[in-house]
């Protein structure tokens, strides 16, 4: 069995990243990431921070923009609207979910979709259905990525993603099934309300759990030697303790897999190295 390493293989993609910055910034061009908080999930504030301290690791100017809270929603729409006004800045994060009063879709579509970073933007999305990428969003290309590090080719292979997010099942499952390089696989998606979902589960040869169902899949429900990859970072109580667990029961699952990605350490730092990439490939795009 393979443990998938998503740091070492996140490693790899910042450094090819610190290198288009240097290159970049030797053409005059400063590439810079922009992330906006106006969120009341607990866990937001310590995502972005760790995104800006990754800006900093590989040279790039990071820019941090609070809403209050409390603010009308105007407040984050402004804001989105200077971004999207300032030459200087290429990548534009708004952290999801954004507060209640704010509406969510109306912020997807004011990024301009030439900065949308996350590819979140209805243009955006649409062009990874046509086929026709802009950027690919940070978390399914960065298991592209990871599955392209273990020599798993996609192709011909049965995909399973559980899970119908618009962040992660959906886009995984476009890339999985669409043309192209680590793609190419016959793709099913299932979700909460699949019938036997152990009967796709353990059909596959990789299988994506993105549920947000801490340890949902157990060694039962995959076959001999099939890629797992946990998307769940769920954090759950363990003997009086929190602890932090994947959509995978990992322990179990280990036994069986030919290779899986491990919580914490797989997916995660993969979906912040892709937030970087796309950042300098906007960066690039937007100076010819
Ligand atoms: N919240 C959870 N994942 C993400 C992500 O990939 N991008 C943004 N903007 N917010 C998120």
């Amino acid at each position: 069995m393979t443990d998938i390493d998503g740091n070492a293989v996140a490693a790899e993609i910042r450094s090819g990243v610190a290198d288009c910055v240097e290159t970049l910034q030797a053409e005059g061009v400063d590439p810079a990431l922009a992330t906006v908080l106006m969120s009341d999930d607990p866990a937001s504030e310590t995502y972005v921070s760790m995104k800006q301290n990754d800006c900093e690791e590989v040279g790039m100017r990071g820019i941090h923009v609070d809403v209050d809270n409390d603010a009308p929603a105007e407040e984050l729409y402004d804001t989105i609207e200077e971004l999207n006004a300032d030459d200087e800045v290429h990548g534009i994060l708004v952290q999801m979910p954004v507060v209640d009063h704010v509406d969510t879709r109306r912020v997807l579509r004011s990024v301009d979709p030439a900065k949308d970073v996350d590819g979140f933007h209805p243009e955006n999305v649409g062009r990874l259905v046509a086929g026709n990428p802009r950027f690919k969003p940070c978390t399914p290309h960065g298991i592209q990525r990871l599955l392209a590090s273990a020599d798993v080719d996609p192709e011909g292979k049965e995909a399973v993603v559980v899970g119908r997010s618009d962040i992660v099942g959906k886009p995984m499952a476009n890339l999985l099934f669409g043309r192209g390089e680590g793609g190419n696989a016959t793709t099913t998606v299932c979700h909460s309300r699949t019938d036997d979902l152990a009967s796709h589960t353990r059909r596959a040869d990789i299988v994506v759990a993105a549920a947000g169902i801490p340890e949902f899949i157990t060694a039962d429900m995959v076959s001999e030697g099939a890629t797992v990859i946990d998307v769940g970072i769920n954090r759950v109580e363990r003997d009086g303790e929190s602890t932090l667990v994947g959509d995978v029961d990992y322990d179990g699952v280990a036994g069986k897999a030919g290779a899986i990605t491990p919580v914490p350490g797989g997916v995660g730092p993969m979906t912040r190295a892709m937030l970087l990439y796309n950042t300098v490939k906007a960066a690039g795009e937007q100076h010819g």
